[in-house]
């Protein structure tokens, strides 16, 4: 099977060819990795949402976290509204984080809402085993991808050549005048696509090797994980900030492959084939 870094003609056309764009083996990693990236992230927010704050280093310091997520309260103890903290600096959020209504359209305390934890309702005993369940298949889904990245030099269709880091300024450029690669250009990923998505497959291992640190078992058999993390709260947060880099890829994603051709973009990621449209001369 042909993939980005090895596209063949399929079909010759006057104005456009089809090509095979993806291997099935990176289609199923993708769309199983989707599937895990929603249910890991839902069920992460819901754990979460049991210490809503992070802290950094060795010994934790509660009292000073970076990040939080609070309520204000009235005097009879009923949150008013959604407070979140940065580095000391407090932003009013009520309504999404730190204070949402819940099912009786009452503000109540909770970091993130309802409608983006797994389950709705705060269980963290229910939300840790979502968790751990889909981590395990993202794990083995990840191995098998990174197998095949590097037994079918995969991986070249991802890194970028110097070339490539040169044209920077320029594909930003087409970028924000939505012009995108047609022709002979579009066989493989434009620059700023291989650095988005390099980026993704080198924050997953650290991703999971955050959360792994945060296991007391796996830390006795793995001493050392603390030390590279600094500590099971620096772990902690790492795991969060790389989650939260993943949901800004998925967002920027998205809406690249909506601008970029949305029914060729998806169905070369579903069936493979993809049409390239020639540059007209
Ligand atoms: C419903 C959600 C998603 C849709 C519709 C979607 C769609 C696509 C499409 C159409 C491509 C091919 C782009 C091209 O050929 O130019 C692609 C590639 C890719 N997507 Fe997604 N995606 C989704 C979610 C995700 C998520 C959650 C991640 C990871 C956090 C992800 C990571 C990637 C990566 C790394 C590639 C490149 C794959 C490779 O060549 O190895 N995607 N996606």
């Amino acid at each position: 099977m042909t993939s980005i870094s090895s596209a063949l003609p399929a079909r010759a056309a006057p104005a456009a060819r089809v090509i095979v764009r993806h291997s099935v083996l990176v289609r199923v990693c993708h769309w199983v990795n989707a599937v895990c990236f929603v249910v890991l992230l839902m069920s992460g927010l819901q754990i979460f949402n049991a210490s809503p704050l992070l802290t950094w280093g060795q010994t934790t310091n509660f009292q000073k976290p970076f990040f939080s997520l609070s309520a204000r309260e009235d005097d009879s103890g009923n949150p008013t509204a959604g407070v979140t903290t940065i580095f000391g600096h407090a932003f009013d959020t009520t309504g999404v984080l730190g204070a949402s209504r819940g099912d009786d359209g009452d503000l109540e305390e909770r970091g993130f809402p309802s409608w983006a934890t797994l389950p709705s309702y705060q269980d963290l005993a229910m939300g840790r085993r979502w968790h751990f369940f889909f981590a395990w298949i993202l794990v083995l889904n990840g191995l098998l991808y990174f197998a095949n990245l590097i037994l079918s030099r995969h991986i070249s269709a991802l890194w970028p050549s110097l070339a490539d880091l040169r044209a920077i300024p320029h594909a930003v450029a087409d970028h924000l005048r939505l012009r995108f690669p047609s022709g002979d250009e579009a066989l493989r990923y434009n620059v700023l696509q291989k650095l988005a998505y390099l980026s993704v497959v080198i924050a997953f291992p650290v991703l999971i090797l955050a959360g792994l640190t945060m296991s007391p078992a796996v830390d006795a058999a793995f001493p050392w994980l603390l030390t590279l993390f600094h500590g099971r709260q620096a772990a902690r947060a790492v795991h969060f900030l790389l989650a939260a880099y993943l949901v800004l890829f998925v967002i920027v994603h998205l809406v690249m492959v909506v601008l970029s051709g949305p029914i060729n973009n998806m169905r070369s990621m579903i069936t493979g084939r993809y049409r390239i449209k020639e540059v007209q001369r």
